[in-house]
C-alpha cells in the first residue's frame, strides 16, 4: 500500500502531520473486519454508523429529533440507553453545547426543551467542552477515543478477529467472546466458518509450528498444517528459542509441499490429508486413502465427499477409474 504523500507548508507544520495520520487510520478501514452490508456505530461518533460494502466503510449521519444511532436497533434514535457508551443528557443543560463523547469535533447542541442536535466543528479545529467552542486541533488536548467492539457492533454479529484464518469475534448481550472455526477458517466476506481452502489467509495457525524451546525446527520449511500447498520457513533466531513468526508461502499451482525432500513436488507424491483440491486445476484428484482406488470432485478449488472407483483404481493422469493397478506414494503405506 503506498504511503500518504505530504505536502508539509512553510507554517503549520503539526496541523499536517495530524491531516497525515488521520489518512493512515482510513487506511485500516474497521469494514475490513464485517461481512457485506453489516451495519454499525462509527466508533469516532455517538451520531454516525457505518455501512460496510465490499469491506470498505459508508458513513452515514443522524440529526435532527433522532441525534443518535443505536447500534442494536440500526436506527437513528431521540435519545440512547444509559447502558450504552454514548449516555449523553441533555437535562439541565438547555441552550448548551456538549461534547460527543466519541469524537473530538463532535458536538451536540441542547436546545431550549433539553433536546439534542447534532454538529460537528470544521476541518482541523476541535470541540473544546469548558470552552463551547470549535478551537484549532493543535490547541486541543483531545485524543482518539479507544473503542469496545462491543459498544458499536450489535449482538450475534459474527466479525473478523485477524489474529488467527480461524479465529471470529462476536458480541452476545454485550460481552466480546472469541470463536475458533472447528477444522474451518472464517471467511470475513460472509461471516461464517467455510472450507480453508475458500479463504484467502496467510495467517495460519502457527503456535509451536518451529517446534519447542528443547528442540527448535531452524532453517527448515515446515508444512502450514492446514493446506497441501502451504509451508512456512522456520528462521534461526538469534538466541536460539523457536521462529514464533515464522514467513508463510505456497507451492506454485498443482504443486503440493513435501516435508521430507523440502520441495513442492507431485500431488500424488505426498499424503497430505487437507483440501487436495486447492490450488489444482484438475476435476478430479488422488485421495491419500490406502489402496488407490478413491478420489473427489474438485469444484472451485475445493473437494466434494470422497468418492471409489469400488473394484477399480483411480489414475489421477487420466482423471478416472482404470481396472490396471494404480500405486501412488499418495496412498500406499
Ligand atoms: C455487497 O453489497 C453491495 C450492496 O448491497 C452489493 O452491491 C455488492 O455486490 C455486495 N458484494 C458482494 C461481494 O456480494
Ligand atoms: C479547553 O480549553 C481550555 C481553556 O483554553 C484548556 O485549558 C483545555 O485544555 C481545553 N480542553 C481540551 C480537551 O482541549
Amino acid at each position: 500500500m503506498e504511503k500518504p504523500i505530504c505536502f508539509v507548508g512553510l507554517a503549520l507544520v503539526l496541523l499536517m502531520l495530524q491531516a497525515c495520520e488521520l489518512v493512515n487510520a482510513r487506511d485500516e478501514d474497521i469494514c475490513r473486519l464485517f461481512s457485506n452490508n453489516t451495519v454499525i456505530r462509527d466508533p469516532d461518533s455517538c451520531s454516525r454508523s457505518i455501512t460496510c460494502i465490499d469491506f470498505v466503510s459508508h458513513y452515514s449521519s443522524c440529526s435532527g429529533n433522532t441525534p443518535f444511532f443505536d447500534k442494536d436497533q440500526g436506527k437513528c434514535v431521540k435519545t440512547l440507553s444509559s447502558t450504552s457508551s454514548c449516555s449523553i443528557s441533555c437535562e439541565g443543560v438547555a441552550n448548551h453545547f456538549l461534547a460527543d463523547p466519541k469524537s473530538c469535533y463532535g458536538y451536540y447542541y441542547c436546545s431550549e426543551n433539553e433536546i439534542a442536535m447534532y454538529g460537528k466543528c470544521p476541518d482541523s479545529t476541535h470541540f473544546n467542552a469548558t470552552t463551547e467552542t470549535c478551537t484549532h486541533q493543535y490547541e486541543s488536548a483531545c485524543t482518539t477515543s479507544t473503542f469496545e467492539y462491543c459498544n458499536i457492533v450489535p449482538d450475534n454479529v459474527n466479525f473478523d478477529n485477524l489474529q488467527g484464518c480461524d479465529k471470529y469475534h462476536v458480541c452476545t448481550k454485550g460481552k466480546l467472546s472469541d470463536k475458533t472455526c472447528t477444522n474451518q477458517y472464517y471467511q470475513a466476506s460472509s461471516g461464517t466458518c467455510v472450507a480453508k481452502a475458500l479463504v484467502n489467509c496467510d495467517a495460519h495457525p502457527n503456535a509451536n509450528l518451529c517446534g519447542k524451546a528443547s528442540k527448535p525446527t531452524v532453517d527448515k520449511f515446515v508444512p502450514d498444517g492446514a493446506t497441501c500447498r502451504g509451508y512456512f520457513y522456520c528462521a534461526k533466531q538469534a538466541d536460539g528459542s523457536p521462529d514464533q513468526n515464522p514467513i508463510w508461502n505456497q507451492c506454485p499451482q498443482d504443486k503440493f509441499f513435501d516435508e521430507s525432500s523440502q520441495m513442492c513436488i507431485s500431488p500424488t507424491l505426498v499424503k497430505c490429508t487437507n483440501d487436495r483440491c486447492d490450488g489444482r486445476t484438475l476435476d478430479f484428484v488422488l485421495s491419500t486413502t490406502l489402496g488407490c482406488r478413491n478420489y473427489y470432485h474438485c469444484s472451485g478449488g475445493v473437494a466434494s465427499a470422497e468418492k471409489s472407483c469400488g473394484n477399480y483404481f483411480f489414475d489421477e493422469e487420466l482423471g478416472g477409474c482404470v481396472p490396471n493397478i494404480k500405486s501412488y506414494t499418495a496412498c500406499t503405506k
